[in-house]
């Protein structure tokens, strides 16, 4: 496995952006996002990079075969690509064609009824208090415990998974170096506990969950090598848990505030579906993706980004572009389906979409089965950040008493 980017370049550090800083402190980014996009196609942005804000360009750069993607300027931990973000070309299809068919929709139908089992029993938890505080109490178990079963590890190691997840995800140093020090640490740490999960696993025998078909799964005829495996499963733990995290926890924060659509979706979940899907086109809990342009590519009418520039693909303003999605400012769960772009599009579209919407679905389904009456607990206020995932970090809820609005 070769990495793609020279010694001496440094990755492109999005958390450090000036898009990130644009909207670190506001509630309702979607205002300033759309706004933007109604009126800027791209800007080069002083931190190096040129910001790509369009719907229609978007498409144009993930499907470019000149565009590479996040390994594009070397990997986050040098000299261990995480498959698949960070490998491109003939590599990066070889990896989706063997990884795809883990995550299809008909292998992640079967998780269905563990997800419900799992929901409910976080749900009873709480159901019978008069608040509840939803993010750490429903928002970040539900995805965590259902990934540590999927990989067969075990659920008591929660936190340890934590741990590595916001090392890895918000390192929060000042510099890049810092934080690539910072995540390199994490990697060390959970690859030395990963290594033992799997000895274990070997030795348990066959099970339908992940990384039994992983540790079966062969590239080129043979076995994955042991730093295969890790790359892959590190990867899946900060890109599946705290995105599905975020997501859930939006979407509780938009319906604990709009009821009527809340009385819809209980009254018929089958609306369920196009709820989960019009709020991940609103939100965009991942805002940005980074690329890098391999030679100069044109994206036409005098857009031209230059040989080896880095590009900040914004998913959050395409998601709001008036071009692909009329009035897109509002919230409209019958809206017909338009192809928002919350797992990106392309060559690194989402492996692991068809579980997230799983999850988000029948999350919201068994939340509101048990707990229908919900609002914004009254004196408390919510914490969000907004990058690299759109969060709402501490998310009180009144759940008791009257029926809540
Ligand atoms: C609502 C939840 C999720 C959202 C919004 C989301 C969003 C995204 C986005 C935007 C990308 C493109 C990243 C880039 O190229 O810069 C991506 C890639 C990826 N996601 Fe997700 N994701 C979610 C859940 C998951 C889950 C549950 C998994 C678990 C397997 C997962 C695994 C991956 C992987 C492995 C990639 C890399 C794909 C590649 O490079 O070929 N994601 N996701």
């Amino acid at each position: 496995m070769t990495d793609v980017g020279t010694p001496t370049e440094q990755p492109y550090d999005f958390r450090l952006s000036d898009y990130a800083r644009s909207i670190e402190t506001l509630e309702h980014p979607q205002d300033y996002l759309a706004e933007k996009v109604a009126t800027t196609r791209f800007e080069r942005s002083p931190d190096g990079a040129i910001y790509l804000y369009r719907h229609e360009d978007i498409l144009k750069l993930n499907r470019h075969p000149a565009i590479l993607g996040n390994g594009g300027r070397g990997s986050m931990v040098p000299g261990m690509p995480f498959v698949p973000l960070e490998v491109d070309g003939d590599e990066h299809s070889r990896w989706r064609r063997i990884l795809d068919p883990l995550f299809a929709p008909k292998q992640i139908a079967r998780l269905e009824g563990t997800i419900r089992e799992l929901t409910a029993e976080l749900v009873d938890g709480f159901a019978d208090d008069a608040s509840v505080e939803m993010y750490s109490r429903f928002c970040v178990p539900l995805p965590c415990i259902t990934f540590l079963r999927l990989f067969g590890a075990p659920v008591e190691d929660l936190d340890f998974f934590l741990d590595y997840k916001r090392d890895m995800l918000r390192p929060e140093c000042d510099t890049p170096e810092e934080n690539f020090e910072k995540m390199q640490g994490a990697a060390l740490r959970i690859a030395a506990y990963f290594i033992d999960v799997m000895q274990k696993r070997r030795k348990a025998g066959p099970g339908d969950d992940i990384l039994w078909a992983l540790l079966q799964a062969e590239i080129d005829g043979e076995p994955l090598s042991e730093a295969q495996l890790l790359s892959i499963i590190m990867l899946m733990m900060f890109a599946g848990l705290d995105t599905v995290t975020a997501s859930l926890s939006l979407m509780i924060h938009w319906l604990a505030q709009h009821r009527d659509v809340r009385q819809r979706i209980i009254a018929d979940p089958t609306l369920t579906r196009g709820l989960v899907e019009e709020l991940l086109r609103y939100e965009s809990p991942v805002q940005t993706g980074t690329r890098y342009a391999a030679e100069d590519v044109d994206l036409g009418d005098g857009l031209v980004i230059k040989e080896g520039e880095a590009i900040l693909a914004s998913w959050g303003t395409a998601n709001l572009d008036p071009n692909a999605h009329p009035d897109p400012l509002g919230v409209d769960i019958d809206r017909p389906r338009h192809q928002h772009i919350a797992f990106a599009s392309g060559t690194h579209r989402c492996l692991g979409s068809n579980l997230a919407r799983l999850e988000l679905r029948v999350a919201l389904d068994e939340l509101h089965k048990r707990l229908p009456n919900y609002s914004l607990q009254p004196g408390e206020t919510i914490r969000l950040v907004n990058m690299p995932v759109r969060t709402i970090e501490y998310l009180p809820l009144s759940i008791g008493g009257a029926p809540a609005g």
